[in-house]
């Protein structure tokens, strides 16, 4: 007789996404998620109107997740949610929702850290249809594997030892990737997230067209600061040429240009210190996580790794990438398998380490 599946619903609230997911084993039975619109005409995330998004979010998106699993309050086995690291008061919400949630059932609490979630993201079994069966059969890596987990808040190099055993081996001494993409958007006059519109021009663009400068930063370390700074004079001192009159002409002229070869700089920074760890510690398994995986250039940049280098490299589908519950609700899984249990008197933190 087979074992009863358990069950996790999965709460993540770390920044401006509401989520909640379910997962049966590693099964996805549902995986909802709010948006903010709020944000739009800020340019970039407000933490005080974003908690109280989560607030009027949180109640409808669990309802919404449960409904379309299919199951009952008495089924769920556990319930896991973001304790940091993110913008406290968001944490908060989730946070608190999810004890009152655990309490209400008496089921057991599960706190997770939302880097590692990223990671295990590779993990979820999809639905059957969203991956073409050979990617499916080889979606989840094998131990050990490095990952590159690269977000709006953290670009780090992760050696993946087992589910929860990781060590950050290298990560941004100032910007991450993800805010790379979003300030240097920013610049150009793009609406935040910048990052998905830098994608999109890029693909139009040409890659070579203008170079900016690698930071050279020891080990297996990243710096984006001095980009954002020499792409700021770059946009100045290219509207003021005798081409263009203002850095508004010159940028409009030239976007699809401007954008390839941004990212084509930020993706070359990022697989140059990963094939440097990757061969410093002869690993031939590499996986991407976090929001900016969802980025076609590094996502053909790994793929080209793959065809010319023998890795065998693992990018998770577009879902996945971004901010969701069903990694926090895969954690969850790999966390309740162990015993990793908390009481009520667990807290969210803004800065959390593994
Ligand atoms: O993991 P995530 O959803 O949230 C954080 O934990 O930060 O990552 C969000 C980041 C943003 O900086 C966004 O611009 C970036 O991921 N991003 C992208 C793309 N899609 C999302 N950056 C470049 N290209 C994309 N296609
Ligand atoms: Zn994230």
């Amino acid at each position: 007789m087979n074992a009863k599946p358990v069950i996790i619903l999965g709460i993540e609230s770390s920044c401006d996404e509401t989520a909640a997911a379910v997962l049966s084993d590693t099964n996805i039975l549902a995986n909802i998620i709010a948006g903010q619109e709020v944000h739009k005409n800020f340019g970039g995330v407000v933490p005080e109107l974003a908690s109280r998004a989560h607030q009027q979010n949180i109640v409808p998106v669990v309802d919404e997740a449960l409904k379309k699993a299919g199951v009952k309050r008495e089924d769920i086995s556990a319930v896991s949610f973001t304790q940091g690291p993110g913008l406290l008061g968001s944490l908060l919400v989730g946070g608190s929702f999810a004890k009152a949630f655990a309490l209400a059932l008496d089921i057991p609490l599960i706190p997770v850290n939302h880097m590692q979630a990223h990671i295990l993201a590779h993990f979820i079994t999809p639905p059957p249809g969203l991956l073409p069966k050979r990617e499916e059969e080889q979606s989840k890596p094998s131990f050990p594997f490095l990952c590159l987990t690269v977000s709006g808040g953290h670009t780090q190099i992760v050696l993946v030892k087992d589910y929860l055993e990781m060590e950050v081996i290298g990560q941004t001494t100032d910007d991450a990737a993800g805010e790379a993409f979003d300030k240097a958007a920013k610049i150009m006059g793009l609406p935040y997230p910048g990052g998905p519109l830098v994608d999109k021009y890029a693909k139009l663009g040409n890659p070579l067209r203008y170079k900016f400068p690698e930071a050279k930063i020891p080990g297996y370390d990243f710096s984006f600061s001095g980009l954002k700074t020499a792409f700021m004079y770059f946009i100045r001192d290219n509207g003021m040429d005798n081409t263009c009159s203002t850095p508004e002409e010159f940028i409009s002229k030239n976007l699809n240009d401007i954008c390839a070869s941004l990212q084509h700089t930020i993706v070359q920074t990022l697989i140059h210190k990963l094939e440097l760890a990757a061969t410093d510690l002869g690993i031939k398994e590499i996986a991407i996580a976090g929001g900016v995986s969802a980025n076609s250039g590094l996502r053909n940049a790994l793929l080209e790794m793959q065809a010319t280098k023998g890795y065998k490299v693992y990018i998770p589908p577009f879902e996945y990438c971004t901010d969701n519950a069903a990694m926090i609700a895969i954690t969850g899984y790999y966390k309740f398998l162990q015993g990793q249990l908390a009481g009520q008197d667990t807290g969210t933190k803004a800065l959390l380490y593994f």
